[in-house]
């Protein structure tokens, strides 16, 4: 499967790839926290391995039985191919067992596309936290059993 873990040299392309998106906004710095920190899990979409091109990413926090994905993205024109799931499936799969019970993420009450994607992947919506983000948009909360995860 064309996934691998991030690297730091990935890290201007995946900057590439969130600005493209214009869904979140985090640094070089913040990305290059998450490849050091013993709790988190990065990993990237890489189809074409001989000529490299990461088409996206996925970003998962390990929190004692529980695990929490931060952030996933795929490049607008490789969108709608699975890539999403694939690197879902692959960062789920990689959490040891430990991590296994329930999978959590939180997501803005108007990105429909990935709020489709999540239910379409298993996530239950469980909660909504009113004004979360900064600009005074809802967050909603979605939690996944990982017994009963993607088929
Ligand atoms: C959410 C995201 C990662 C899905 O990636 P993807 O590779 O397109 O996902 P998959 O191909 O595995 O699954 C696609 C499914 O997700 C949903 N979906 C994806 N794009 C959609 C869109 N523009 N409108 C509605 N539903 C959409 C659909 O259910 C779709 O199924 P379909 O292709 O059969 O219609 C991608 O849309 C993305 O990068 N969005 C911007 C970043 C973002 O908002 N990330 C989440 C917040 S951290």
């Amino acid at each position: 499967m064309p996934i691998r873990e991030m690297n730091e040299s990935d890290l201007p392309r995946i900057l590439e790839i969130q600005q493209e998106l214009a869904f979140q906004n985090w640094d070089e710095p913040q990305f290059a926290a998450e490849l050091r920190a013993n709790y988190a899990l990065c990993v990237v979409y890489e189809a074409d391995q001989s000529t490299p091109q990461v088409n996206g990413y996925a970003i998962f926090h390990l929190l004692g039985p529980d695990s929490e994905l931060l952030s996933i993205a795929v490049s607008r024109d490789c969108q709608h191919k699975g890539i999403g799931k694939a690197l879902l499936e692959a960062g789920l799969s990689r959490l040891s067992p430990k991590d296994k019970d329930r999978c959590f993420l939180e997501v803005r009450e108007g990105n429909t596309t990935a709020r489709q994607f999540y239910e379409k992947n298993g996530f239950k919506f469980f909660n909504k936290r009113k004004n979360y983000y900064s600009d005074g948009e809802n967050a909603c909360l979605y939690s996944l059993e990982l017994e009963s995860r993607i088929n």
